[in-house]
């Protein structure tokens, strides 16, 4: 009962042809050749899930990878062709080329990990997006705390379990602590000590591929049977940044990346610079330093606050800049105690007589008269 219309006909009558309206009785389910076919059923969204074997999926993802699919389609791949032969229509009409864009983190761009794009498709597509929500977010929490390739796949490969068998040998595992495919390809070529192009770094992809795969149905089985628990949080490190940082205060960062993987800790004192105690002041102060007169070197403590960008700068009388001892950083609130061993930026030891060491933070600065004497 198909009814074929040509590919201008359905141009130029789109709205009588509307998606899901044709005829009110069949969908569309091929726009191929010029000509659209109007016959099967059109699916409602999301598109109906049956229990998958995760051992065949993980398999299945591993051999895409290899051929011409690799991470991202061979993820969402392995588990449309489960689905095709479990549930079949409407799966059967869904080429996983779709997916080709995500491999190396989206066209070699290193973004997003392929395996996880391709995931989060296909579970977009066969769970309502509430639950495909907690689920995506489940799975990528979990693949930046676990550790890759698994104990699983890296046995499944000692067993020549993998139809492809391009390397068997158990590989070097790490945990990436991110999502990113730069971060995590390039943090475990450190580990592993090889080189993007070599075949183990290929086939550590190929296995995760198949861990997130059987991970992905994993999930997906529980939540069909109703016994998926959402057990991911933020770890406390991130969270500790965002209290600041995200929307309750600052509101200037939206991210669940682990921060310190790109900042480092850009809140640590600088060099040569000392946290007495963290009980917060309530102004910005520069203390006389101490001893003074000194020789050959000194002490002053600055207060700091609330976070701020701080600079403490040593002049001598004739308004030389003689020594940077903190330099525009940004320092969380507290008491600190810096150290000025007599010496300027270049290390020599300076000659006696008056200086001035003047703190700057945002708005507030102050100047303290020192006196060396030799
Ligand atoms: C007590 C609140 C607080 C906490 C906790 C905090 N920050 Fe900040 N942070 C600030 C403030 C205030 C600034 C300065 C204003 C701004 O740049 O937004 C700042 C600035 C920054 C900047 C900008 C630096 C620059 O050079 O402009 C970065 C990056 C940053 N914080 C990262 C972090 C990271 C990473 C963490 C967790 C390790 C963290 N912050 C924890 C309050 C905080
Ligand atoms: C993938 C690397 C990356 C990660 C991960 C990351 N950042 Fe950033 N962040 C950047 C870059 C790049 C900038 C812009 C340049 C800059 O200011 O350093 C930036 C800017 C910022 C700024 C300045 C914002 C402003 O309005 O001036 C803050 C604050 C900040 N990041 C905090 C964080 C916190 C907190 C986290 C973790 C929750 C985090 N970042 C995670 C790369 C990253």
């Amino acid at each position: 009962m198909s009814k074929e219309i040509t590919r201008k006909e359905f141009l130029t009558n789109t709205s009588k042809y509307a998606i899901g309206a044709v005829a009110g009785v069949a969908g569309l389910d091929i726009l191929a050749g010029g000509k659209i076919l109007a016959g099967t059923k059109n699916p409602t969204w999301p598109w109906p899930y049956q229990p998958l074997d995760p051992d065949t999926v993980r398999d299945r993802a591993h051999y895409l990878y290899y051929n011409g699919m690799a991470c991202c389609a061979g993820v969402f791949g392995a588990i449309l062709d489960s689905l095709k032969t479990v549930v079949g229509e409407p799966y059967t009409n869904l080429p996983s080329e779709i997916m080709y864009y995500g491999g190396g983190g989206g066209v070699g761009w290193g973004t997003l990990c392929g395996t996880l794009n391709g995931a989060a498709a296909i579970i977009s597509l066969c769970v309502d997006k509430t639950n495909a929500n907690k689920i995506i977010n489940e799975l990528w929490g979990w693949y930046c705390q676990a550790e890759f390739p698994s104990d699983t796949a890296n046995d499944f490969a000692v067993q020549g379990k993998y139809t492809e068998k391009k390397y068997n040998d158990a590989l070097p595992q790490n945990v990436s602590g991110s999502p990113l495919c730069h971060v995590s390809v390039t943090e475990w070529c450190i580990t592993a000590q090889k080189k993007v192009g070599d075949i183990e770094r290929k086939e550590r992809c190929a296995r995760l591929a198949g861990d997130v795969a059987a991970k992905t149905v994993e999930y997906l089985n529980a939540l069909y049977a109703q016994q998926f628990t959402y057990t991911y949080v933020t770890p406390a490190d991130i969270q500790q940044c965002l209290a600041c940082h995200g929307p309750a205060v600052l509101n200037n960062v939206m991210t669940q990346l682990n921060c310190k993987t790109c900042h480092g800790d850009p809140h640590k004192p600088p060099a040569g610079v000392v946290l007495d105690n963290n009980n917060i002041p309530e102004d910005f102060l520069l203390s006389q330093n101490y001893p003074n007169p000194f020789n050959p070197s000194t002490k002053m403590q600055i207060s700091v606050a609330r976070p701020e960008k701080v600079s403490l700068i040593i002049y001598d009388v004739m308004g030389r800049e003689v020594k940077r001892l903190i330099n525009y950083d940004l320092m969380n609130a507290g008491k600190y105690t810096v150290d000025w061993d007599g010496t300027d930026n270049f290390g020599n030891k300076v000659a006696s007589g008056i200086y001035f060491a003047k703190m700057t933070a945002g708005a507030f600065h102050m100047t303290k008269k020192m006196n060396l004497v030799k």
